[in-house]
Order: C-alpha cells, then structure tokens, then sequence
C-alpha cells in the first residue's frame, strides 16, 4: 500500500513541477506580448500622420523624443521604422537611417504583428515584437520593440522552487500520514494473526482485544463469538463421538462376555445357551437401534436435507400413532386417550413427523407406571398446531430437564437402559420439529408426569 502511494507521490512531483511552471510561463509570455503591443499600437498613434508624410528634417528629432521618452517608461528598446525597414529613430542611438534587416521588421510590413523570444548568451531573454502603422490603410512602416524578458524566466525559477517546496512537504505529510494510518489498520489486524493462526491448529476459543471503538472492533466481536462457537461445537463434537464409543462399547462387551463364558464352560445345559444367546440376541438389537437412530440424527445433520413436504392432516396422523403404540399401553394398562379439539390440516413431512412424535408418545408409555394415562391433545393456536402428550409418569427433576433434548442424555440411567433406551430420540424428534421451524417444549415435575408440547407452522 504504502509503495503505491510514493509512486502515485513521485508521479504527480514530476506532473506538477514540469507541467504547472510551464503553463505559468507562456500565459506570462502572453500577457507581455500583449502589453508591448498595446505600448507599440499606443506609439504608432501619436506618429502614424507624421509617419506618412516622413521628412527627417522636420521629424526626426521628435521621433527620437518619443523613442525616448517609451523607452524609459517601459524599460525597453525601441524603434521607428519605414516602409522600406529602415530605421528612423533607435532608442539606443544605434541603427537610425540603417537597414538591419530583423525578421519581425521585415515580416511586419505585410501589415500584421509579428513577436518572437531570443536568447543571448550576455542579456539572456529577450523578446521582440513589431506592429506595422498604417495611415488610411496604407503600412507606412512601424514600432519595433525588444523587451528583457528575463524577469519572467526569474519568476519561472520562484514558481518552480515553490512548487518543489510545497510538494516535498506535501510528500511528507503525505507519508506520515500513511505510516500513521497504516499502523492504525495494521495494529489490530496483528492482534488476529496469533488466534487464527491457534484456530487453524485446532485450538479454538481465544478471542481478539481490540481496544479501538470501529470496524475492526465488530469484525472482532464476530470473530470472538465464531471462535467460541467453534469451541462449543468441537466440544459437542468430543463428547458425542465419546458417547458412541461408550455406547457401542457396552452391548459389545456384554456380547463378548456372554459368548466367552459359553465357550469356556464345556458342557452346558441347553436351557442356558438358550438364555445366553436371548441376551446376546438383545444386545445386538440394541447395537442396531442405537446404529439406526445414529445414521438418522447424521441424516438429518445434512444441511442440503430436503423434506418431503405433503398436506396432511395431523389428527389423522396421530391416530394412526396410536393404533401403532396400543398394544405396549395394553401390556402395561395405561390409557391412552386422544382429544381433538381442530382438525388439522398442516404440510409436513409425514414420515418424519410421524417418527417424532412416536418417539414422544413412547417415551410417555415407556416412562408410566402400570395403570397410568397418556393424554394426546391436538389443538389450533393462531398459526400453529400444537400436539401435547401428557402422562401421568415419573417425571423428570429440575436438573436433568434441561439435558434431555441432549444425544444420549438419559435422567435415569439404569431404568432407560431396561426399556431399551439409547438416549437418542428426543433429539431426533427435536431436529425434526425444529427442521421444520417449529418448536418442542417440556413441562414435568417428578414422580407426578411430563407434558410435552410440540407446535408447528401451518402456513
Ligand atoms: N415422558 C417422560 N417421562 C419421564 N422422563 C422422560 C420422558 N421422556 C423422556 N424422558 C427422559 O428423557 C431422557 C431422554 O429421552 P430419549 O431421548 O427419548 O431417550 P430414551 O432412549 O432414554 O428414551 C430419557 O432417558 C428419560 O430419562
Ligand atoms: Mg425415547
């Protein structure tokens, strides 16, 4: 940044000092040549009828009084010539009656001005004009003038020493105040270099001071909070591939073990093997529902998931539920009422809808005690539809409600695990809803009963 600038510096020293003096110049030049022909126009009037009936004897010495007289109140030479060239009157005393032949003498005779720049190596600038004089249309010779221009050349050096002066220290503070600017933006990038450089190792977490009040503070207050959701997140991540290793591990080693002591014992009754192999059987039924309920929630994790968007009623759908869920309730007699206060028209997903509330509805089954109740309640609150599953079981402390939308989050361990609970499906059912924006929320108090209440968008 900072070598783009001096070039940008460079580059306009070079346009300003070469271009402006030289424009200053020939408008001065301009401007001289200007008033020296207004000084010669000014002379040809008070000579232009003497001019034309020229007599040196009678005139020559008045013509000589006004080449004086100019000459010194415009502090140049000056000449009275006739139409032939010749010179009638010379300031300087030096060409009077003579030819010298000049350029803009010769050239003024057609009737028109004419002015060039000399330079001598003893007077240095000169400049020299000629206006021709007419009388009644006819050029009777003219006024030649020649002028030091010299001044004009001085005034050249000023200006450019000027300019030289202004754009140093122009160029100065210019730089100055890139380094200072420079620094300012540079600081507190700085500041991030160590933390990303910690993020792209793995460590996420640390965050960025910035002291300053700007931009860069928000930029490092979005970079604060994407460091620590990183950490969260790879956090969540440790402890979830922790728990599907413990979880994993647990039925295995019980198959292991069961199916070593089998073949360790050398004669075993049937009845044993028998018992021995139902339990390894529901080990791996437990292996596959947690595998199963895995590759669901990774499923659902997917971000380019689609749902498979359908107009169904919801009463319909939870009536089917129940159909499905009966027979566990029938084994421990629970009821399992149903009220439909709307009827409930709603584009979801049907099948994964359907496996939410399952797992809800189950949970309530499998979380009563024998001869409870599970109430299924489905009602229309402005534009959502709300399903509520109410029971009458165990319920769940204060402390673990918080954890239980958690992967493999389960408030009792060991009842969970003879129901055959991986501690999966809340979270499952909680993805589902909330893939499609709708929102699942729980009310319990122990040993009296859960109620869970899930509403959907049904616009
Ligand atoms: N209706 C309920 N009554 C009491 N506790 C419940 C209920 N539903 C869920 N829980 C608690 O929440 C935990 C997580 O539930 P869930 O994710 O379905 O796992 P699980 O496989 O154990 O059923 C359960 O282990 C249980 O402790
Ligand atoms: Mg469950």
């Amino acid at each position: 940044m900072l070598s783009t600038y001096l070039l940008l510096i460079v580059i306009l020293f070079i346009l300003l000092t070469s271009l402006i003096p030289q424009y200053v110049l020939s408008w001065q030049l301009e401007f001289r040549k200007k008033n020296l022909e207004m000084s010669c126009r000014e002379i040809g009037q008070e000579i232009d009828y003497y001019l034309h009936n020229y007599d040196a004897a009678l005139y020559s010495t008045y013509f000589d009084n006004v080449t004086q007289q100019y000459s010194k109140s415009i502090d140049s030479r000056i000449m009275i010539y006739d139409k032939f060239g010749r010179i009638l009157s010379d300031s300087n005393n030096q060409f009077k009656f003579r030819n010298i032949n000049l350029e803009e003498i010769n050239s003024s005779l057609d009737g028109n001005v004419y002015w060039n720049e000399y330079y001598f190596n003893d007077i240095g600038n000169v400049m020299y004009i000629s206006v021709p004089v007419k009388y009644e249309n006819e050029v009777n010779g003219g006024i030649f003038i020649s002028n030091s221009i010299n001044d004009l050349y001085g005034n050249l050096e000023d200006i450019n020493n000027t300019i030289r002066m202004i754009v140093l220290i122009e160029g100065i503070l210019i730089i100055i105040g890139i380094i200072l600017i420079s620094n300012h933006f540079l600081r507190p990038i700085n500041k991030f270099y160590p933390v990303i450089s910690k993020l792209s190792n793995g460590e996420f977490g640390d965050k960025v001071d910035v002291k300053s009040n700007d931009e860069f503070k928000v930029l490092a207050n979005s970079f604060n909070s994407m460091s620590v959701k990183l950490n969260e997140v790879e956090l969540q991540r440790k402890e979830f591939v922790g728990n599907v290793s413990h979880e994993l591990k647990t039925p295995l080693s019980s198959i292991k073990l069961l199916s070593e002591s089998l073949l360790l014992q050398d004669e075993v009754e049937e009845d044993v093997y028998r018992e021995f192999l139902m339990d390894i059987n529901n080990e791996v039924d437990r292996l596959n529902r947690i595998v199963t309920e895995l590759l669901a929630l990774v499923d659902m994790d997917k971000k380019q998931l689609v749902l498979d968007y359908q107009p169904a009623y919801l009463n319909y759908l939870i009536e089917k539920i129940i159909e499905q869920l009966k027979p566990l309730a029938d084994q421990k007699h629970i009821r399992l009422n149903f009220f439909e206060d709307d009827s409930i028209q709603i584009n979801i997903d049907k099948g994964k809808i359907k496996q939410a509330l399952i797992n809800i509805v189950h949970n309530a089954i499998k979380y009563t005690r024998d001869g409870g109740k599970v109430d299924i309640r489905v009602y229309r609150e402005k534009d959502f539809a709300i399903v509520s599953i109410k029971d009458t079981g165990v319920g769940i402390s204060e402390d673990n409600l918080q954890y239980i939308f958690d992967r493999f989050y389960r408030a009792d361990k060991a009842r969970s695990r003879n129901t055959g609970g991986t501690g999966l499906g809340l979270s499952i059912s909680k993805q589902i809803v909330n893939l499609h924006h709708g929102t699942i929320s729980v009310r319990s108090k122990l040993d009296e009963g859960t109620e869970f209440y899930i509403s959907l968008p049904i616009v």
